[in-house]
């Protein structure tokens, strides 16, 4: 046995020497706003709890009572004894919050983008092939969905530019195949940008393909209804601050998603108690609108005050501000600059963002107070300032 022909070594000092090795940093405690880490306690800008959800007495409460009465584990794949009454109320009230006919648990948004785009273009009886059209900046996932789809049919990826709904319009004018899947990141995770649905929902008609978004960065964060489109796809551990997530659309799309989404039909439900804690995290966002508005001025106030100050900002209007610095290596040392002031936020760095586009990435929470923002406002001016 060896692993000696996969050149491990080689390729992992390539990457330490690029500043591009990763690793896990541990949390003592904590999710948003604080955390403690190596004993210091550090305010929290690189999480994806929006609402300040995740820890929340109720949601805590309700996961805990659940577990008290009925354990841990869902015992089996939801297909076989693995679906319980309290997956099937979580399904219900997706289907009712997001307006569509029907929606269904997937464990991960990660699997639920896996299963969606295989099952609809991977799966194909007729065995003609098609062509998923997506934002190049879309999520690992709903790439690697299209990989999948493909690696069993000739189905085709083709990645526009990003928000270049003009160059989308005129790929989907000159292909000819049949079956043609356009689809989006809502909010991209990495950029905070946001995907222009009125004229993808029109392109999608004019040229008769099918629509999906993923909604993970945007799910319990609207005020307004939902976008109406083939396949919505939500995750729950990011603004709903539990674990999951989950695909809603019609009766049809979701029953045959059931019978056909391999990365649903071969793996154990999640936990029931998580959906018993999501449950009580939708009670809150619907008894407790301030979080939105919270959070909306948060993202304003930090917005006007780096523009000030001088920091290359993204068109986001969303949680996720990142900041671009360029090189790998200068991103990871303001991070740890930030990090000696109690301030945690993640360098992003390729692959997940295209070289020389190295950034923070800071996300904003409405758990976080207007203290903490103005000690990253007055951190993030001593920065700009030095590197003047
Ligand atoms: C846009 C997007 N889609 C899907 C996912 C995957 O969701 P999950 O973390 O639930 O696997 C993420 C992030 O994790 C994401 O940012």
């Amino acid at each position: 046995m060896s692993l000696e022909q996969f050149k491990l070594a080689q390729k992992y000092a390539a990457l330490q020497q690029q500043h591009l090795d990763r690793y896990t940093q541990v949390i003592d405690q904590g999710v948003t706003p604080l955390v403690q880490r190596h004993g210091k306690t550090l305010i929290n800008f690189s999480s994806n709890d929006y609402l300040g959800l995740a820890s929340h007495p109720a949601v805590t409460a309700a996961t805990v009572d659940y577990l008290k009465q009925h354990g841990i584990g869902a015992g089996a794949a939801h297909l076989v004894t693995g679906h319980h009454a309290i997956h099937e109320q979580l399904e219900q009230r997706l289907a009712q919050v997001t307006g569509y006919p029907k929606a269904m648990l997937f464990s991960t948004g990660y699997m639920a983008n896996l299963g969606v785009i295989d099952a609809l273009m991977g799966n194909l009886t007729d065995s003609k092939s098609g062509i998923v059209y997506q934002d190049r900046l879309n999520h690992a996932s709903l790439l690697d969905g299209a990989r999948l789809a493909g690696a069993q049919t000739g189905v085709r990826l083709r990645r526009y530019p990003h928000l270049d709904i003009a160059q989308l319009n005129q790929w989907l004018s000159q292909d000819s195949t049949e079956q043609k899947l356009i689809v989006t990141d809502q909010i991209f995770s990495m950029d905070g940008t946001e995907a222009p649905l009125p004229d993808l929902i029109k392109t999608a008609e004019q040229h008769q393909a099918a629509l999906m978004i993923d909604d993970a960065h945007g799910f319990g964060l609207r005020t307004q209804p939902l976008p109406k489109v083939d396949v919505y796809m939500g995750t729950l551990g990011k603004a709903i601050g539990t674990f999951g997530a989950f695909v809603a659309g019609s009766e049809l799309l979701i029953n045959y998603l059931k019978s056909r989404a391999r990365t649903f039909v071969y793996t154990t439900a999640t936990p029931p108690l998580i959906a018993a804690g999501t449950l009580a995290a939708l009670d809150v966002i619907a008894q407790e609108p301030w979080r939105q508005l919270k959070l909306q001025q948060h993202i304003s106030r930090l917005r006007s005050a780096l523009m000030a100050q001088g920091w290359e900002l993204l068109p986001s209007q969303s949680a996720i501000q990142p900041i671009i610095v360029g090189s790998a290596e200068d991103t990871l040392a303001l991070s740890a600059k930030l990090l000696e002031q109690g301030i945690l936020v993640s360098a992003i760095r390729p692959p997940t963002v295209p070289r020389g586009t190295s950034r923070l990435r800071i996300t904003l929470s409405a758990a976080h107070t207007d203290e903490h923002i103005s000690h990253l406002i007055s951190a993030l001016a001593v920065h700009q300032a030095l590197l003047r």
